[in-house]
């Protein structure tokens, strides 16, 4: 089985999408909530490369029992399934947390940089490796309270100098050798200083497009390599349309951007 960070890549390519679905579907019973889940996974699979859940979902269905009708159906439809728990405590629940959504079948887990390496991320970076898994840090958050942690001026213990938290992270997501980074789309101009310190070696996921605000064309320009997209997909009348037409828009501005930088 391929490791998740090249799974995910295969699949951005053969379906030529650069969405990760977001299933973040909420007040509904058990049952209408899987069939829900399912149904809108089933429609959109052609137009995305991944999918992502978080508690709100595992929490009313069940990691070993609702949820694994999810993963089954994303592997199924060969499409990686990520874990958007933000892992953010002392290292041994973090390892045994990551642990238990990788036995249940996920393939990558989302985490919180500010608990650190030493008996904070270690155990995590470790589990998901020796599973072939992934670990997406969290470097900038999309809503508006992000600047409140993530948007603070520290003093960079390397350089003695006044930085942007978000910038101690994004070298910690190459210094950790992370699957991902998230930065809000909400704030393109993050995504591009994140950028010119990831390069190539760290994708950038970015959420925060149409409900919260964000811009495709502004996060792709400034270096988005996936973007994270919920409720403008599974709230619409049709997400199998808008999910497609998504993936379009999102292509034209891909194909754009790279012949303007020819
Ligand atoms: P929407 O419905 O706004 O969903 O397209 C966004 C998804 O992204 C997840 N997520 C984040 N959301 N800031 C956010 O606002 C973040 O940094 C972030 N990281 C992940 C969110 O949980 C939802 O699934």
């Amino acid at each position: 089985m391929l490791q998740y960070s090249a799974w995910i890549d295969k699949v951005a390519k053969k379906n030529r999408s650069k969405i990760v679905l977001a299933l973040d579907l909420t007040n509904l019973g058990s049952k209408q909530l899987l069939s829900n889940c399912l149904r809108i996974l089933k429609e959109t699979a052609p137009s995305i490369c991944a999918v992502k859940i978080n508690r709100q979902v595992v929490l009313p269905l069940g990691l070993r029992n609702g949820v694994q009708g999810i993963i089954k159906l994303a592997h199924n439809l060969d499409l990686p399934i990520i874990m958007d728990c933000k892992i953010n405590d002392v290292g041994h629940t973090n390892e045994a947390i990551a642990g238990h959504y990788f036995s249940a079948g996920f393939d990558a887990v989302t985490a919180s940089p500010f608990v650190g390496w030493k008996d904070g991320l270690e155990p995590v970076f470790k589990v998901a490796r020796q599973q072939g898994k992934g670990v997406i840090l969290l470097v900038y958050m999309s809503h508006k309270g992000a600047e409140e942690g993530y948007g603070q001026n520290v003093l960079d213990p390397k350089t003695g100098k006044l930085c942007p938290q978000y910038m101690i992270f994004a070298e910690k997501a190459l210094e950790w050798g992370a699957d991902g980074a998230v930065v809000g789309a909400t704030y393109p101009e993050k995504i591009s200083a994140v950028h010119k310190t990831l390069g190539t070696k760290v994708p950038i996921y970015s959420p925060g497009v149409g409900v919260q605000g964000g811009d495709v064309e502004a996060a792709i320009q400034a270096g988005a390599t996936y973007l994270i997209i919920g409720r403008t997909i599974f709230k619409s009348a049709n997400p199998q349309k808008t999910s497609s037409d998504l993936k379009n828009q999102i292509n034209e501005v891909v194909s754009k951007h790279q012949s303007n930088s020819r």
